[in-house]
């Protein structure tokens, strides 16, 4: 496969990709260190989810304040992650079928993810489902490919 503009994982050519991978990646890995502190809240919907995700402690907050939009616009622009994680391949590939609003809270963020396309709406579920895993395990939860929609408790 031939690197194209959307680099490799941020492995690709371009530098400012490469620096932003590796931001993303230092706020995600601290995240998962910091698990303990954070408390979540999902609720299904017919159609996806919404989340509240929150912490008591004001550098976890502004995590993830970082990290929810700067996936968000990693999902716009294709600059997919966590690519051997067949879950994360298939919600990339499937990015312009899935709507996601964000709203930042004073101790954390709740999101909206939505799709009219059935099999986008059990990706966004099961998607939901392994964060719940990040936030109750943390690095241990992430080091493993996340249940597809069927496999798992989504
Ligand atoms: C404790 C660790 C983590 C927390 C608290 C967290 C939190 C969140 C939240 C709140 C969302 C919005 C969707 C939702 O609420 O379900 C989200 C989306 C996302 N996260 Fe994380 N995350 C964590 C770890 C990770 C890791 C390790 C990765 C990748 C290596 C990652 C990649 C993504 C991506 C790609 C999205 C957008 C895709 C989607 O929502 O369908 N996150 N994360």
């Amino acid at each position: 496969m031939t690197p194209g503009p959307r680099g490799r994982g941020g492995h690709g050519l371009d530098p400012e990709r490469r620096a932003r991978h590796r931001h993303d990646q230092s706020v995600f890995h601290r995240l998962l260190e910091r698990h303990d502190a954070i408390q979540r809240q999902r609720e299904v919907l017919d159609n996806g989810i919404r989340t509240l995700t929150t912490s008591a402690d004001p550098e976890v907050v502004a995590l993830l304040h970082d990290h929810v939009p700067a996936m968000h616009q990693r999902l716009e622009e294709g600059f997919a992650l966590r690519r051997w994680d067949p879950l994360y391949v298939e919600i990339f590939a499937h990015r312009q079928q899935l709507r996601m609003a964000i709203e930042l809270l004073e101790d954390g963020v709740r999101v909206e993810e939505t799709s009219d396309d059935l099999w986008v709406v059990r990706l966004i579920q099961a998607h939901g489902t392994a964060v719940d895993a990040f936030v109750a395990h943390g690095h241990e939860a992430a080091g493993q490919p996340s249940p597809m929609p069927g496999e798992g408790k989504d």
